[in-house]
C-alpha cells in the first residue's frame, strides 16, 4: 500500500486519523451512490444507504424488477426492508433505473452488486454479469468516480476490473476501483447493512480511501449515535476478495463439521444436539453455526466453496482447499439421510435406486434454505423434496413465504396453502426448514390430521419429548431414536 493507512482499527477513528476529505466529483456534499444489480445484496444496500441519508440509484437490467421496486414493492421477502423502501422512495432519496447513462451521470461511487453464480460448465464463478456491468457503465462516465466491488468473486477479479476500466472508460477521467465484500445474512440483511460487524476495504489509493470513508460516513455516524464502534480492515485487493470466500468457507466447514459429528452420533447412539451444546460452551469454538441438520444451502455457501476450490486450483493452491470438497460431500450426504430415515420409518427397503415410497403421502414442511426468507436457491429442503418425489411418494409441500419459488422448483409436488392442509392424511411429515410456525406447532392437534404419526425433524428444531408424548414416531438428525 503506497499511502498511510491503519490496517485495522475501530471507526470512526479520531479526527486526526481520518482520511483527508476530498471534493466529491458531482459537487454534492456527500457522494451520490449507485448500486448495480438489485438482487438481495444490491436492493438491500440501495434501500439501507438511502435510509442513512444518501442519494441513491438502484440499477438493474431486469425491467419488471425495477418497475416493482420503483412502485414500492419488494421482489423478495426480507423483514423490515419493504417499509424502508417505501419511506425512502417517498423522501425522494431513492430511485431505480435501467439506464446505464443515467447511473453514470448521477453517481460518485458505483457499487457492483451483481450475481456471480456457479458456472454451468464447472465449479468456478461465472463473472459475466460483473463484466457486462463494468463494460456497460464506464463508457458513459464523464467525471472521476469510484467503482466498488461488493459481489463475491475469485481472487484477482478486482485487478481484472481495473483492466476493464482502463480499456472501456474514457481516458484521463482517473476512474478508480476498490473492493469491499459484504457479509449480510438473508433474514437479517437490514441490520447487517446498517450495523455491520466489520467493514473490509480493499483499495489502492488515498483518494479511494477518502471516498469510501465518505460513502460509509452514515454507517459510522449511526454507530457513534448508538455508542458502538465499527471495526474496519483497510487492505489490498486480494486480501479483501479472499476475506469473503474465506469467511463463507469457514462457516460452511463449521456446519459440515457438526454434521460429520451427527453421522458419528448416528453410528454410536450419541446425541449431536447435546454434543454441539457441550462443545459450544468453549468460546474458542462458539455455539453459532453448530446446528446439525440437513446442511447448508442458499445462493452463497455452496457455490462459494466450489468457486474457491476452483480458483485455488488455478493459482496453484488447490491442495490447500481439498478439505472443502469433503465439506461439500458431508453436506450432500445429509440431504440423502432424510430419505433413508423416511424409508426406515415407513418400513420400505432402500434399494440401489433408493426406496420405493409409492402409495404413501409425505408432507414436506419448509422449502426455503432457511427461515425468514422466500429464497429457495440450492435449498436443502427443495433438494430433499425432489429426492422424495423420485421415490414415487405423493409429496405435499408447504412453506410460509417460499410458496411461489417452491412451485417453480418442485413442479411434480403438490403445494398446500396452510400447514393444516399440508399435513392432512400424511403418512410422514418432514420438517425441513425451521420456521417458527413449525417449531411451535401443536403435535397433538397435527396428530389428529395425519394418517400416520411419523415425523422427521430435519433441522433438530422440534421439542422431541413433546412430539413423542403426543404419540409421534420421531427421527432427528444425529440423534438417538426416542
Ligand atoms: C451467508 C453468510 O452467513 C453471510 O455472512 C454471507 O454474507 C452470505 O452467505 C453471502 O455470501 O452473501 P446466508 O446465505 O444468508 O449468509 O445464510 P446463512 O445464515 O449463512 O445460512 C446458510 C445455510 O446454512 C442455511 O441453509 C442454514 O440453514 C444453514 N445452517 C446455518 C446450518 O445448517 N446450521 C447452522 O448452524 C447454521
Amino acid at each position: 500500500m503506497s499511502f498511510p493507512y491503519s490496517p485495522t482499527q475501530a471507526y470512526p477513528p479520531p479526527q486526526a486519523q481520518q482520511p483527508t476529505p476530498v471534493a466529491i466529483p458531482s459537487g454534492s456534499q456527500r457522494p451520490r451512490l449507485t448500486f448495480l444489480g438489485t438482487g438481495y445484496l444490491g436492493a438491500t444496500y440501495a434501500i439501507c444507504f438511502a435510509e442513512l441519508g444518501y442519494e441513491v440509484i438502484g440499477f438493474d437490467v431486469d425491467e419488471p424488477k425495477i418497475a416493482k421496486l420503483a412502485a414500492g414493492n419488494l421482489p423478495l421477502h426480507e423483514p423490515g426492508l419493504g417499509e424502508l423502501l417505501r419511506r425512502n422512495l417517498a423522501a425522494g432519496r431513492l430511485r431505480f433505473s435501467t439506464d446505464y447513462r443515467e447511473v453514470a451521470e448521477f453517481g460518485d461511487v458505483h457499487f457492483i452488486c451483481v450475481g456471480t453464480p456457479q458456472r454451468y460448465d464447472g465449479l468456478g464463478a461465472d463473472l459475466s454479469q460483473v463484466e457486462t456491468c463494468v463494460t456497460s457503465l464506464v463508457p458513459h462516465l464523464t467525471r472521476k468516480a469510484l467503482l466498488v466491488g461488493k459481489s463475491t468473486v475469485p481472487v484477482g477479479t478486482a485487478d481484472w476490473v481495473e483492466q476493464l476500466v482502463g480499456k472501456f472508460a474514457p481516458a484521463d477521467l482517473g476512474i478508480e476501483v476498490a473492493w469491499s465484500p459484504e457479509f449480510l445474512q438473508e433474514g437479517f440483511a437490514v441490520e447487517d447493512v446498517l450495523r455491520p460487524n466489520r467493514l473490509v476495504l480493499g483499495l489502492k489509493s488515498a483518494w479511494a480511501h477518502s471516498m469510501l470513508f465518505a460513502a460509509h460516513k452514515g454507517v459510522f455516524d449511526l454507530a457513534v449515535n448508538e455508542d458502538r464502534e465499527v471495526p474496519v480492515v483497510v487492505t489490498d485487493f486480494a486480501t479483501a476478495e479472499l476475506t469473503k470466500v474465506a469467511a463463507n468457507a469457514f462457516l460452511a466447514t463449521k456446519i459440515s463439521f457438526i454434521n460429520a459429528m451427527a453421522e458419528v452420533c448416528e453410528a454410536s447412539g450419541a446425541d449431536v444436539t447435546q454434543l454441539s451444546r457441550a462443545i459450544g460452551y468453549d468460546d474458542r469454538i462458539g455455539k453459532k453455526f453448530l446446528r446439525a441438520g440437513i446442511g447448508f444451502g442458499g445462493a452463497c455457501l455452496p457455490k462459494d466453496i466450489r468457486a474457491f476450490q476452483d480458483r485455488a486450483q488455478e493459482i496453484g493452491a488447490g491442495e490447500a482447499l481439498r478439505f472443502l470438497h469433503e465439506v461439500d460431500l458431508i453436506n450432500q450426504r445429509r440431504r440423502a439421510r432424510v430419505v433413508q430415515l423416511a424409508a426406515e420409518l415407513l418400513g420400505r427397503t432402500y434399494g440401489p435406486a433408493g426406496p420405493d415410497l409409492s402409495g404413501l403421502r409425505v408432507t414436506v414442511l419448509g422449502a426455503t434454505f432457511k427461515p425468514n426468507t422466500d429464497d429457495t436457491r440450492d435449498s436443502p429442503a427443495v433438494s430433499v423434496a425432489r429426492k422424495l418425489v423420485r421415490t414415487g411418494a405423493q409429496v405435499v409441500v408447504y412453506d410460509p413465504q417460499g410458496r411461489e419459488n417452491a412451485v417453480r422448483e418442485l413442479p411434480d409436488a403438490e403445494h398446500a396453502d396452510t400447514m393444516v392442509d399440508a399435513v392432512k392424511d400424511a403418512d410422514l411429515v418432514c420438517v425441513l426448514t425451521e420456521w417458527e410456525e413449525f417449531r411451535y406447532a401443536d403435535p397433538t392437534e397435527l396428530g389428529k390430521l395425519v394418517k400416520g404419526k411419523r415425523v422427521i425433524d430435519g433441522r433438530n428444531c422440534l421439542d422431541q419429548p413433546l412430539w413423542t408424548a403426543a404419540g409421534w414416531e420421531f427421527r432427528g438428525m444425529g440423534r438417538p431414536n426416542p
